[in-house]
């Protein structure tokens, strides 16, 4: 089986909905769901689908010795879905092209620190933009700048608000992220390094 493990910070529907994805699958297994915050209504939902959970320290994950516990657990590859953390670089080192994230609009627009959830949403309709959509990238050290694997459109509305964007981005990356996540695993000629 090829180990990932999910990060998240809220309420984790792109998480719940890997989750789902993966269930069934053979090859691939969501070994644990992680968060930095202990409030995360990820964390929950996580375990009521009977996933091991785990509240990520700062101090453990600045020190290494979460990286050392990834190691030790044999996780091959780390989901962010909704990580408002910015990732160590001891980590994004040692899981480098194994690591994916996802971002609600089309990079490199829209990026970067506190770009994240509403603000994306809010600044895509204050532009007025005719299209925007999803990225799904590697994560390196700096926020939203990591090599793009896939990006999917969407077209805004005449008429669109705050409520209709999100919906329809959050739809987007439903339907999309585990697919990625099963190709850009198993297409590699060894899964599992
Ligand atoms: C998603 O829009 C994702 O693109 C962004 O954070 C949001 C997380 O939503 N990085 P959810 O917690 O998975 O519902």
């Amino acid at each position: 089986m090829i180990n990932i493990e999910i990060w998240a910070s809220g309420a984790g529907s792109n998480a719940l909905n890997i989750i789902h994805y993966f269930k069934k699958s053979q090859k691939i297994n969501v070994a644990r769901v992680s968060s930095n915050k202990s409030s995360a209504g990820v964390l929950v939902a996580a375990e009521a689908q009977g996933i091991n959970t785990h509240v990520i320290s700062t101090e453990e994950f600045v020190n290494g010795l979460y990286l050392e516990d990834l190691k030790r657990r044999g996780v091959n590859y780390i989901i962010l879905a909704g990580f408002l953390k910015l990732v160590p670089r001891s980590i994004v080192q040692h899981y480098k092209g194994r690591m994916l994230n996802i971002h609600p609009s089309l990079l490199p627009n829209y990026g970067g620190k506190n770009m994240y959830g509403d603000n994306v949403h809010k600044a895509v309709l204050a532009a007025g933009e005719s299209k925007t959509g999803i990225t799904i990238h590697e994560v390196n050290e700096e926020f939203d700048k990591g090599k793009i694997v896939a990006q999917f459109h969407c077209d805004i509305d005449p008429n669109e608000n705050l409520d209709t964007l999100r919906s329809k981005i959050r739809k987007l990356e439903h339907d999309n992220f585990p697919q990625v996540i099963e190709e850009f695993i198993l297409n590699r000629s060894n899964p599992q390094s």
